[in-house]
């Protein structure tokens, strides 16, 4: 086959995490408090997604939708240093970049988001040309989403009929809807990459063997992500259990299940064994738990590399 101009081609939202770490109290209503630390980064899980993969060597382009403000200049600028391409972002003029403010507090954290421009990506806005010059075509978040929801059946069944691969992360539903027509979507779906809370919720089922069953007969590949326990992969009779590498150094598990999913489908678009897509899988998942945020701990290949043989015994090639 000849090689097409891009791995991936990511279709997603796209947000700035602002994070008010280290607060002196809660915030309260008419007071102001203080935060003793502050972090502004890349946020959103398509972004993280992106921003590994690239790290890990595959070339990826990237279409979403932001404002036209510095926000929006920042994630241009964060993904284009990790040389992912991002000529067809789109830059609303209506809407300002989506922001998410969280306040952190001993263990407890309140967040809040602006979505903004997220919410304007609709299907047709990701062109023909764009999936004919990418191998494989991944989409996270699907309920942050809203104009790209209606479209996404036509949008997968669009990169079937190009010849892709496709990838799907649907994150948490913050309205605990769940509502997505899954049947038809997950038939052009081949990797499908819940964690499992959302697997059980978008099946109403109460267990993992239930939820699978439920979704075995139009799903492809369903990988179940399950934090410290790992993750189980199942592909028709074949069933991949991954346990979590062990990891002395958490910072935090910011942007783990999109680290995963970076490591696996860096595989998968290399043709590589169930077993490799989600050992790879993990071994991400784990790394990027070594620094706060989700993008910190993928510096360079040689970097993650690095921290793959020395703290998990894994040897990236
Ligand atoms: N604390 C941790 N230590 C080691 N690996 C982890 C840890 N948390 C997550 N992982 C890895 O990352 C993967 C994805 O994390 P998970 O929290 O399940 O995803 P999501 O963020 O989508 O809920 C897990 O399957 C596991 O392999
Ligand atoms: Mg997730």
């Amino acid at each position: 086959m000849q090689k097409k101009k891009f791995d991936v081609l990511v279709a997603g939202e796209l947000n700035i995490d602002l994070i008010l770490d280290k607060l002196d109290q809660f915030p309260v209503i008419g007071k102001e408090i203080m935060a003793a630390e502050m972090i502004y980064t890349l946020g959103s899980s398509s972004a993280i997604f992106a921003s590994n993969l690239s790290t890990l060597g595959a070339s990826v382009n990237y279409c979403g939708c932001i404002g036209n403000d510095s926000f929006g200049d920042k994630i241009i600028n964060d993904l284009a240093a990790k040389n992912v391409t991002t000529s067809n972002i789109i830059r609303s003029k209506t809407s300002g970049t989506g922001i998410t403010v969280a306040f952190n507090f001993n263990q407890d954290r309140a967040m809040v988001t602006y979505p903004g421009a997220m919410n304007e990506l609709k299907q047709n806005d990701i062109t023909d040309d764009m999936l004919k010059q990418a191998q494989h075509l991944h989409v996270s978040s699907v309920f942050l989403q809203p104009a790209l929801k209606p479209g996404l059946i036509d949008l997968f069944k669009r990169a079937k009929q190009f010849g892709l691969t496709t990838s799907l992360d649907p994150q948490w539903d913050p309205a605990e809807k769940w509502d997505c027509d899954w049947k038809n979507l997950l038939l052009f779906v081949d990797v499908f990459l819940p964690n499992i809370e959302e697997l059980k919720n978008i099946t109403q089922k109460t267990n993992l063997p239930g939820a699978v069953d439920a979704i075995k007969d139009f799903a492809n590949l369903i990988v179940a992500k399950n934090s410290t326990e790992g993750a189980i992969a199942f592909y028709k009779n074949e069933v991949v259990e991954q346990p979590a590498f062990i990891n002395h150094d958490f910072a935090d598990a910011i942007g783990a299940g999109d680290s995963f999913n970076a490591g696996f489908i860096r595989q998968f678009i290399r043709d590589k064994s169930l077993k490799q897509c989600a050992e790879l899988g993990a071994v991400c998942g784990a790394i990027n738990t070594t620094q706060k945020g989700g993008t910190a701990a993928f510096k360079d290949f040689e970097t993650v590399k690095k921290i793959a043989k020395e703290k998990f015994n894994y040897t990236l090639q």
